[in-house]
């Protein structure tokens, strides 16, 4: 593992990558979910927010204990560091049992699946990130063993060929991704212990995170600076702690206190703004507004223009342009709002259709 990145002049790219992870390298992945782990929840009372999904749970792993069974499979989908591997793992602490992990992306063949469905032992969770990076056929063999605990392979080529059925051993399979739309239907339909939607967090919980993080790392802060790095956390967890720790970085190369002041300065030092937009987010609206008359544009549209991702534009930069009403989704494209031209200063006058 490369040594964790401690300077103060991160790229762009750097920075959406550790606060996005998307579109992020595996080096940067690992560094990042190492990082994590320092300050990743231990119990479920450490997790703070998602009552509703915290509450469910409670009841859905309770109620199974109750039988004496494994609790049914769980989806969680929302945008990425909003906390659902987290909860996976607190499901596992909670219950008591192994924890196996794989990704979407690593299981390539109906074999990979297969071995790791084969060594599952009784009662085990097994957790697939980016599960909607599955294909189709891999897939199709997971249907039958989240429904029945049945494997079915076929062996041979041909005429000869002949499905054979394994028996599993009981197991519940958490799975997590950012984009539930390309989650298919019977796919979906399996996750009988309930599919849950993290919602961003409120102020509130960003600032009760932040602080709980900087007693963590032992980082001495005041009131105002913990405000207003959660202000600017996208009222995401894993940002909030991104940008802790960039600030304290700040605060100790330049022997200071880590207050309000120190906090402004470098953060505009990483080019966050006072909303926590990022020089991406800017560059987004800007493009909508100036280029696209205010929109209506497509995402692919949009995308190729900026030379950039759809998956990034839609992962990472449009649920916080959209919670924060600055952007708005019609059917024929993305349209910036009011807002977005008041926050990067551009006169409502350009506002081509919509005048
Ligand atoms: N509810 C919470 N309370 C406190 N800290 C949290 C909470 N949720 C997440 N975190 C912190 O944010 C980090 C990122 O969370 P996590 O890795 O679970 O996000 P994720 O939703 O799985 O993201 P991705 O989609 O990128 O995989 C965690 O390591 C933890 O430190
Ligand atoms: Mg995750």
């Amino acid at each position: 593992m490369k040594e964790i990145p401690k300077d103060l002049e991160n790229s762009e790219e750097q920075i959406e990558e550790i606060i996005g992870t998307v579109g992020a390298t595996e080096e940067t992945k690992k560094e990042t979910s190492f990082l994590d782990l320092t300050l990743r929840p231990e119990k479920f009372d450490e997790y703070i927010g998602q009552n509703s999904i915290k509450e469910n749970l409670r009841i859905l792993l309770a109620a199974a204990k109750g039988r004496n069974n494994p609790p049914e499979h769980i989806l969680f989908y929302g945008p990425p560091g909003l906390g659902k591997t987290t909860l996976a793992h607190l499901i596992a602490k909670e219950t008591g049992v192994q924890m196996k992990v794989t990704s979407g992306p690593a299981i390539e063949k109906v074999g990979d699946l297969a071995s790791i469905l084969t060594n599952l032992t009784p009662g085990d969770l097994l957790f697939i990130d980016e599960i909607h990076r599955l294909n189709k056929a891999i897939e199709e063999v997971l249907y039958p063993a989240m429904e029945t605990g049945q494997l079915d392979i076929v062996i041979g080529k041909g005429p000869s060929a002949r499905t054979i059925q394994l028996e599993l051993a009981p197991f519940t399979l958490v799975a997590a991704t950012t984009r539930i739309a390309l989650i298919s239907a019977p796919l979906r339909s399996r996750f009988s212990g309930g599919i849950f939607r993290l919602e961003f967090y409120t102020n509130e919980e960003i600032e009760q995170i932040v602080r709980r993080s900087a007693k963590l790392l032992n980082i001495e802060t005041s009131d105002d600076a913990i405000s207003e790095i959660a202000k600017r956390s996208r009222y995401t967890p894993r940002t909030a702690n991104y940008l802790l720790k960039r600030c304290r970085d700040y605060a100790q190369i330049h022997k200071r206190p880590l207050d309000k002041k120190t906090v402004d300065e470098a953060l505009k030092l990483i080019g966050i703004d006072p909303l926590g937009l990022t020089h991406s987010d800017i560059v987004i609206l800007k493009t909508i507004i100036e280029k696209f008359k205010g929109g209506p544009v497509g995402l692919g549209t949009l995308a190729a223009s900026l030379s950039e991702e759809e998956a990034t534009i839609e992962e990472f930069n449009e649920p916080y342009l959209l919670q924060l009403g600055f952007i708005e989704r019609t059917a024929r494209g993305r349209m910036a709002t009011d807002a977005a031209y008041k926050h990067i200063d551009s006169p409502a006058k350009d506002r081509g259709t919509l005048l």
